[in-house]
């Protein structure tokens, strides 16, 4: 095979181009900066406490001080956006939600916190009843077991502008209720907090890789009768992918100024479609359930994690995601920091 007259006559030759890692990086077509990443973070009442999350190893409920200390590290890596998610006590839980519009809850208390300690961060939070609600929906529930639409977007408004009020910079509607995003912004409008952004969870589907989430903030719905065991009247059938673009169609003109798919990895086709569809910047959400697989299998050997977890982030940004929130954030910079140094 060394004799010339042997070699194939071809005129194109990929491999040209990943002969050294130097060549690769040239012509790599995505490139994932961490400052693209949204850092989810648990909260819980308290002091200098990190509570393990099971299914979600690395991940902590944490109070707001060690927020604060985590959201400082992130900064340092360039992760600077957050999104906040509250462990709310039962005490507190009502099936309209009522602790949401407290405005010194924990998650506003939150806000103001970590403005403080980071000004230059970035601080997005959910707006949905379902860590304040004592059937676990995101919604108010009839008591025929409905969850109603127009009366939760009421309370979603009024939400959204106690969030705004704290110091937030974008509020992000994760309900999925119909007509959010126009009452949302015209409340804030209203309010005066024209500068405050909406990221809308547009397509989010009624999945079951958001379990390690539902543990991690005791949120999931309960067993009992007239609620709905699951979310399928709101959150979208993961079988639709047209329903998704009828969604990010309502969301725009609405006025969200961001649209999000949900989860992340089983709905690459969901992101790629959006991003022909629409100028508006698209995040993706690798959720829990995505984030604990790559984690399980890590820890028993049967894959290399970190690794991975990189790759499934890459991915998200070449299908077309903009913005990725994931669990994995700070791992991801720390390594993308170590590729320089
Ligand atoms: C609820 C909400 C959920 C997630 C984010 N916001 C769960 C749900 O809809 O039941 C899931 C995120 C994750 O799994 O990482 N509004």
């Amino acid at each position: 095979m060394t004799n010339v007259n042997q070699w194939l006559p071809l005129v194109r030759r990929p491999r040209r181009l990943r002969r050294s890692q130097a060549i690769r990086d040239l012509v790599r077509e995505t490139v994932l900066l961490p400052n693209r990443l949204v850092l989810p973070q648990f909260i819980m009442e308290g002091d200098d406490t990190a509570q393990a999350i099971d299914a979600m190893p690395g991940r902590y409920r944490m109070t707001i001080d060690r927020t604060i200390a985590e959201c400082k590290e992130a900064m340092t890596l360039g992760v600077q956006s957050f999104a906040l998610f509250p462990l709310v006590s039962e005490s507190l839980k009502t099936n309209d939600g009522r602790q949401a519009l407290n405005s010194d809850n924990l998650v506003c208390r939150s806000i103001h916190a970590i403005k403080e300690a980071c000004p230059g961060a970035c601080v997005i939070t959910d707006v949905a009843l379902d860590p304040y609600s004592n059937v676990g929906h995101d919604g108010i529930v009839s008591p025929q077991g409905t969850v109603l639409n127009d009366e939760t977007v009421e309370v979603l408004a009024k939400m959204a502008v106690v969030q705004a009020k704290a110091g937030a910079d974008i509020v992000a509607p994760s309900d999925m209720m119909d007509g959010r995003v126009k009452a949302i912004r015209a409340a804030l409008d209203e309010s005066g907090f024209v500068e405050v952004g909406i990221l809308s969870y547009t397509a989010k589907y009624a999945s079951s890789f958001y379990g390690p989430f539902r543990q991690a903030l005791e949120s999931a719905p309960v067993d009992a009768p007239n609620v709905p065991k699951d979310k399928k009247t709101y959150q979208m059938d993961p079988a639709n992918s047209r329903e998704a673009i009828a969604e990010a169609m309502l969301d725009e003109a609405e006025g969200a100024d961001m649209i999000m798919v949900k989860p992340g990895l089983p709905y690459l086709d969901i992101i790629h479609l959006l991003r022909s569809q629409t100028t508006l910047p698209i995040a993706a959400y690798h959720v829990s359930g995505e984030y604990a697989m790559v984690k399980a299998a890590a820890k028993l050997g049967w894959l290399d994690g970190e690794a991975c977890m990189r790759e499934s982030l890459v991915a998200l940004a070449r299908a077309g995601a903009n913005v990725i929130f994931t669990y994995a954030a700070l791992d991801y910079a720390r390594s993308w920091r170590e590729s320089f140094a």
